[in-house]
């Protein structure tokens, strides 16, 4: 990988974006690599943790798309909706993903943040969507992803008034869940995706897939979901082993 750092264990994949000294500016390469992680990840579901890596002198989870390129689109690319698909295959990803952020959160590096399933963030970090001043929309997600997890009012002062929330106001608005100082943050991440990890995969992917369809399709879907966990054996396993430990006691 040109633009990836990657750290694979049995239950989780770490991915490290790797342009530090173009403050992890999405391009091409780093899209084209990002999905080829989305392949491996669908084929073997595991946990996903997003971060950064930063200058010496600048902390940076992304700075968003290269404006080296975007420069350069056109219509037609903006139809293909690079970042937005990548973006909405990685929200898809079976298993939970959490973006570890540290410093600059922005366009769409803010974008794919959004699209992770946890954010958590050190006290350095800043989230914004300065799209609309370089003439352009923020079109990965954060018109509708960012409504959704922030509410209108906030939303739109990020991407209609360029607000930049730092890290205790994005703490307070629920939008990451954790501060943690820059050294401690990918423990943290890893503790998160312990926590994870302790629970039964099939029932986490499931309950992903159910908190992410449709509200038309509820209740139905939730009910389809736990049927198949009904009859699955980690279901028995874990019940039983509740049940036997309280009769043991
Ligand atoms: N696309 C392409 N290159 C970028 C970039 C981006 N989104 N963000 C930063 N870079 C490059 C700079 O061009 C510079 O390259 P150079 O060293 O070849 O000149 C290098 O990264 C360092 O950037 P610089 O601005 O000097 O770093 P900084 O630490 O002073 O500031 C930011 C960091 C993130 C505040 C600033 O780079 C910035 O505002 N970036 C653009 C953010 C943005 O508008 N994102 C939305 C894109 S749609």
């Amino acid at each position: 990988m040109k633009t990836l750092k990657v750290q694979v264990s049995e239950d989780r994949v770490h991915v490290q974006l790797n342009r530090p000294d173009a403050r992890n500016a999405i391009d091409d390469v780093m899209v084209a690599e990002l999905h080829a992680m989305c392949v491996d990840l669908e084929q073997d579901p595991r946990i996903l943790i997003l971060s950064g890596s930063s200058a010496p002198d600048r902390a940076v989870f992304a700075a968003g798309a290269d404006i080296g390129r975007l420069v350069e689109r056109t219509r037609d690319d903006a139809l293909r909706g690079i970042n937005s698909q990548l973006f909405t295959r990685i929200a898809g990803l079976p298993m939970p993903v959490i973006a570890a952020m540290d410093g600059y959160a922005l366009g769409g590096g803010a974008e794919l943040a959004f699209a992770a399933d946890f954010r958590i963030a050190t006290p350095r970090t800043t989230i914004g969507n300065p799209e609309t001043g370089l003439g352009i929309l923020a079109a990965a997600g954060a018109t509708w992803r960012l409504v959704e997890l922030v509410g209108e009012p906030i939303a739109k002062e990020l991407l209609l008034a360029g607000r930049v929330l730092d890290a205790a106001e994005a703490l307070a608005l629920h939008l990451v869940t954790e501060l943690h100082e820059p050294d401690q943050l990918i423990d943290a991440a890893n503790s998160l995706a312990d926590r994870i990890a302790r629970l039964d995969p099939l029932a986490t992917r499931l309950t992903k897939k159910v908190i992410h369809a449709p509200r038309g399709a509820h209740p139905f879907i939730d009910e389809l979901a736990q049927s198949v966990l009904f009859e699955a054996p980690a279901k028995q396993d874990r019940m039983r082993a509740f049940l036997d430990k309280k009769k043991g006691a």
